[in-house]
C-alpha cells in the first residue's frame, strides 16, 4: 500500500485556489492514500464567526465533488480537512475521498484555543473507515495529545492514523505521534501545513515537518519546516496487527484497565 502526504500553505479564504494547487501538486501521483492539512481549502486564521459562516460547506458539498473527480483522475483516496456547515452548526471537520466520492467523515474532538469560538466539538465518536480491507482512524491536529484518542482508535483496530493537522506549537506533534505510533503499533501519518498566516490583527506560523512514522516509531518520510512537498511511501498495513514487545509482552494484552481512571 503507498500512502503520503502534501504539506503545503494554504491561503486564507481562497478555496478554488487551495484545491487547484492541490490537484496541481498531486498530478501524476501514483499512490492509495494521500493526506492533507487541517482545514486545507479553507484556511485557519479565523478572525470572525462570519468568516466560518462564509467558508464552510456541507458534507458532502463542493469541496468533496471537487475531490472526488481528483480522486477518480488519480484513482486514489483523499483525506482533508475542512470547516463544515451542518444547519447552524459548524465543526473542524475531515473527509475521507475516493473515486465513488464520499467515504467518511470526522469532527474534531478537541477544539484548540479560539477554535472554540467559532466551532462545536466533534459527536461523531472517533470512526474507523474501511480502505480496501485496511482500518483508517483520523485524528485532527490537537487530538494528539490526548492519548485515550489514538488508543480507542487502535483498540478498535485502527492500523493507519490520518492526521491533518495546522501545528503551531514546534516539536509537539512530531513527537507524540511518533510514541503514538510506538504506543500502539500503528501507522501514522502527520500532514501538518506550513508557512505564515498573516490576517493583519493576527498572524501564526505553522511546524511544517510532516512525517509518516511506523509502528516500531520509524520515522518513514519527513518534510521540512517550511516548504511545501509530497511525499509517498510503501508500507505494509498488516504490520500494525503485531502489539507484540518481547515474546511475553503485548501491548494491547498486558494493558490494565481495571488499574486506570479518568
Ligand atoms: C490545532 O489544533 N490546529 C493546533
Amino acid at each position: 500500500m503507498r500512502i503520503g502526504f502534501y504539506q503545503f500553505a494554504p491561503r486564507f479564504g481562497e478555496p478554488q485556489a487551495n484545491l487547484a494547487q492541490i490537484a496541481e501538486a498531486l498530478e501524476g501521483a501514483r499512490a492509495d492514500l494521500i493526506v492533507l492539512p487541517e482545514l486545507a481549502n479553507s484556511g485557519y486564521l479565523f478572525l470572525s464567526q462570519a468568516e466560518v459562516a462564509a467558508l464552510a460547506e456541507p458534507i458532502p458539498g463542493p469541496t468533496t465533488e471537487f475531490l472526488t473527480g481528483l480522486a477518480a483522475r488519480l484513482q486514489t483516496h483523499l483525506l482533508l480537512g475542512l470547516p463544515e456547515r451542518s444547519g447552524d452548526v459548524f465543526y473542524n471537520s475531515a473527509v475521507l475521498v475516493g473515486p465513488e466520492g464520499l467515504s467518511g467523515t470526522y469532527r474534531k474532538a478537541h477544539l484548540f484555543y479560539e477554535e472554540k469560538r467559532y466551532f462545536q466539538p466533534g459527536d461523531l465518536g472517533f470512526p474507523l473507515f474501511d480502505l480496501k480491507g485496511v482500518k483508517l482512524g483520523v485524528l485532527i491536529c490537537f487530538d494528539h495529545l490526548f492519548p485515550e484518542a489514538a488508543r480507542t482508535l487502535a483498540l478498535a483496530g485502527a492500523q493507519i492514523i490520518c492526521h491533518p493537522s495546522n501545528l503551531v506549537l514546534p516539536t509537539y506533534g512530531q513527537l507524540t505521534t511518533r510514541v503514538r505510533s510506538i504506543e500502539n503499533r500503528i501507522f501514522w501519518v502527520l500532514a501538518n501545513r506550513c508557512g505564515t498566516e498573516d490576517r493583519g490583527v493576527k498572524k501564526l506560523t505553522y511546524t511544517g515537518c510532516s512525517q509518516i512514522t511506523a509502528p516500531q516509531g520509524t520515522i518513514l518520510a519527513e518534510a521540512p519546516a517550511d516548504e511545501e512537498m509530497l511525499r509517498l511511501v510503501d508500507i505494509e498495513p498488516e504490520q500494525a496487527a503485531d502489539k507484540r514487545v518481547t515474546e511475553l509482552n503485548d501491548l494491547f494484552e498486558d494493558r490494565r484497565p481495571e488499574l486506570y481512571r479518568g
